[in-house]
Order: structure tokens, then C-alpha cells, then sequence
């Protein structure tokens, strides 16, 4: 747990960055601090680590008040990575990855090896290793910049905004990657970002900041779309508030109906079970002729997966599959209406 008490920061001039910040960081989660440019977000998280030193107040680290351990002893326990990856022009991809393990006297073969470990955990090609930097993407570049913050495998990572270079396809995938590694290996994350999709997809517990260095809110995302704490918060989250809040909902619990028909409109099967596409009427199906279709996985997917679906169709209805795609059933507007209804509060839950 990291846990912020009282934490001020007024920089030479005069600038407030941050203003008495209260804030614990729960360990072995994704903490997201985001809000606009300015808003004291880098300064709150470089005095996790002491690049820069608090004003007034407190951080402390499981207990233990950051300002009683001296910086590279704390650091060494604190991986961290920036926006431009940071990454030493002049070394190899595996020496870039081995900093800290050779800092920490490791012996070659054994960082190395750590090394290539690292660059397949981050889902890179270890023929890379031996290339440099700049013979890299910029994708790339960033999945060997969280490689080498994980090399001496420090309980706490700190990213400060370290996807918002890249283009939004390869941004995705480092997401997803990310949150793939930290089912594996439950650090202790602070991720600062601008952008409140990609808090509200990572952070486990999101810290919506204002400037001055001002919290506005702190909420898991669920919660933080549902009911935002004041005017300021719900601008920042923006629009489709409704929408997205359907995303946390589990579809799991939906009524299913494992007839794959509904009046007017029937799903036709491949021998496999997986669907092809509805077919209109009640005869016999034209297989030339299906119209599109909308799938959701029911005990993966969220309830706008399945609103989704259910809009693609003409049938307006859902179609429900398994992990392997296959048919499970058919949920209907009606039933997606009451699960809608229970999951905004509409109704009681009964
Ligand atoms: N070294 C510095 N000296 C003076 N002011 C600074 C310094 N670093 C940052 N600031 C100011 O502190 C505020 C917060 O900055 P920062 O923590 O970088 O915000 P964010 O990361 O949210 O964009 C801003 O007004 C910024 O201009
Ligand atoms: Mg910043």
C-alpha cells in the first residue's frame, strides 16, 4: 500500500502542482491518476519514488515514510516507465532490459537470461534482443520500456503516461497487454494518463485529479461512471456516460432462451453449432440470403456486448455463444430491457 498523507508540492516558483493530497494505493492493483495537462499528476507520482521531494506531508510504503529510504535503495524496488521509452540509445534491446540487474551486480548470463524472459512476457520477439532502439517501433519500444521496470521484479511499477505516443491500434494492445501481465503478476501499479478511456479500462481504482493538484474523485470505474462526484468529473468522463457504465455489467444472468428462434426470425447453424446468420420467416433458410448478426460470449462478455448484439441484428435480438463460439441462445429485447432496467436502478431487483 502506498498511501499519500497531507502531500504538498510548491515548486521554486511559487506553483502549487500539488495541494494537500490524502490518497491510499492499494497494493497489488492499478491505481490510475488522470486528469488535464497540469494537474499535479507527474509531480504526485515522482514523489512516490523521490525524484521529487514533497513540500509538506507524507508518502509513505507499506508503512514506511519514503523520506527515511535513501533514493537508489528505494528505487530499486520501484520499476518505472515514461512516455518515450526512456530506453539507452547506444545498448542492445537485452542490455537496455538487464539495466537494473547489472546495477545490481547480477552476473551477465544470469540478467541475460532474465532479459529474454522479459522480452517474451511483454510479447516480444526475442530475435530482437540484439537490435538498438531505434531499430525498433514505437510500440515496440514501449512494451521493452515495461520490461526493463520489471527486470529486478519490484513490487511497484510507476507508468507515467507511457502508451499516449503510440498510435491507437498498437495503444489497445499495449493495454490489453498490460492488464494480461498484471493478472500474472499483481505489482502494486500507479498509471497516470490524460485520457479517462484508458483509466476507466485499466485502473482497478481510478483518481480523477483537477488542477492545482486537487483530487476530485476516487472511485473504481464502475462507480466513477455511475455517479460522479460533481459537474467537473462528469464533463472529464464526457459522453456516453449511460453506455460505457453497461460495460461492467456482466451479461452473465440474462434470460436466455436456447430455442434459436423468435417470432418472424430464426439463427441458422453451421454443424458446429456456431451461427451463421438469421434467416427471415419460418421456412426453409436461403443461406445466400442471412442477414447480419451480433454475438456476445454469456459468461465472459458485458451487457453492452449483448446491446450490441442485439442492435446489429433485424431480429433485434442477442445471440448468446460459448468461449468457441458456439450457439447458446437467444436473448430478446424484452429480456434485455428488464436486465437493462435492473442494471441502471429502473426497477428494483426484486
Ligand atoms: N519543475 C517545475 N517547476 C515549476 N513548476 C512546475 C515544475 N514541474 C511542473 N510544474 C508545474 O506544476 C503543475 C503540475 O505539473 P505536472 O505534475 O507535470 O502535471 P501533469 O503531469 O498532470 O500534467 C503544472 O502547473 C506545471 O507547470
Ligand atoms: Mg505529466
Amino acid at each position: 500500500m502506498i498511501t499519500f498523507e497531507g502531500v504538498t508540492k510548491r515548486y521554486d516558483d511559487g506553483t502549487v502542482a500539488v495541494d494537500n493530497l490524502n490518497l491510499q494505493v492499494p497494493t497489488g492493483a492499478i491505481t490510475v491518476f488522470v486528469g488535464p495537462s497540469g494537474c499535479g499528476k507527474t509531480t504526485s507520482l515522482r514523489m512516490i519514488n523521490r525524484m521529487i521531494d514533497a513540500t509538506e506531508g507524507r508518502i509513505l510504503l507499506d508503512d514506511e515514510d519514503v523520506r527515511a529510504i535513501d533514493p537508489p535503495t528505494l528505487r530499486r524496488g520501484i520499476g518505472y516507465v515514461i512516455q518515450q521509452s526512456g530506453l539507452f540509445p547506444h545498448r542492445k534491446i537485452v542490455d537496455n532490459v538487464a539495466t537494473v540487474p547489472y546495477l545490481l551486480g547480477w552476473d551477465k548470463k544470469k540478467a541475460r537470461a532474465r532479459a529474454m524472459e522479459l522480452l517474451e512476457r511483454v510479447g516480444l520477439d526475442t530475435k530482437l534482443a540484439e537490435r538498438y532502439p531505434f531499430q525498433l517501433s514505437g510500440g515496440q519500444q514501449q512494451r521493452v520500456g515495461v520490461a526493463r521496470a520489471l527486470a529486478a521484479d519490484p513490487p511497484v511499477l510507476l507508468m507515467d503516461e507511457p502508451f499516449s505516443a503510440v498510435d491507437p491500434v498498437v495503444r489497445t494492445s499495449l493495454q490489453d497487454e498490460l492488464l494480461r501481465l498484471q493478472s500474472e503478476l499483481r505489482k502494486t501499479i500507479v498509471f497516470v494518463t490524460h485520457d479517462i478511456d484508458e483509466a476507466i479500462k485499466l485502473g482497478d481504482t481510478v483518481a480523477v485529479f483537477r488542477v492545482g493538484g486537487h483530487l476530485a474523485q476516487v472511485a473504481d470505474p464502475a462507480t466513477l461512471l455511475a455517479e460522479p462526484a460533481d459537474d467537473f468529473v462528469e464533463g472529464f468522463l464526457g459522453k456516453d456516460r449511460g453506455i460505457r457504465r453497461l460495460s461492467f455489467v456482466p451479461a452473465r444472468g440474462l434470460a436466455v432462451r436456447s430455442e434459436p428462434a423468435v417470432p418472424g426470425w430464426k439463427v441458422v447453424l453451421d454443424d458446429d453449432r456456431r451461427p451463421l446468420g438469421w434467416s427471415s420467416g419460418n421456412g426453409a433458410a436461403d443461406v445466400d440470403r442471412l442477414m447480419p448478426f451480433g454475438t456476445f460470449d454469456l459468461e465472459n462478455d458485458s451487457l453492452r456486448a449483448a446491446l450490441d448484439a442485439a442492435l446489429l441484428a433485424p431480429s433485434g435480438c442477442a445471440i448468446a455463444v460459448d468461449g468457441e463460439g458456439r450457439f447458446t441462445g437467444v436473448v430478446t429485447r424484452q429480456a434485455l430491457d428488464e436486465a437493462l432496467a435492473r442494471a441502471t436502478g429502473a426497477v428494483s431487483d426484486g
